[in-house]
């Protein structure tokens, strides 16, 4: 059974890129969950709560100032 949890508000910084990662964090950690995180934003603050810039760049084969 796949489930699809979409956090969407047209209001900005009101936790949804926080509640996105805690929730994954919590489903795969605590409930043994396999969670794939789409990260639409471009602002990518999903992607770089989960991993960090230097891994992020070597990733995409590129490089990134932040
Ligand atoms: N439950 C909470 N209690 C207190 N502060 C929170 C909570 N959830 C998020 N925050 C804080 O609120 C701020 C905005 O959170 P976040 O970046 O998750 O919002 P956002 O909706 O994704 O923002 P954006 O629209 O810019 O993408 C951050 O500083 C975050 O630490
Ligand atoms: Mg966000």
């Amino acid at each position: 059974m796949v489930f699809v949890i979409s956090t969407v508000n047209m209001k900005g910084g009101v936790g949804k890129t926080t509640l996105t990662v805690n929730l994954a964090t919590s489903l795969a950690k605590n409930h043994g969950k396999r969670v794939l995180v789409i990260d639409l934003d471009s602002q990518i603050n999903g992607t770089l709560s989960l991993m960090s810039p230097h891994e992020f760049a070597k990733t995409w084969n590129c490089t990134m100032s932040i």
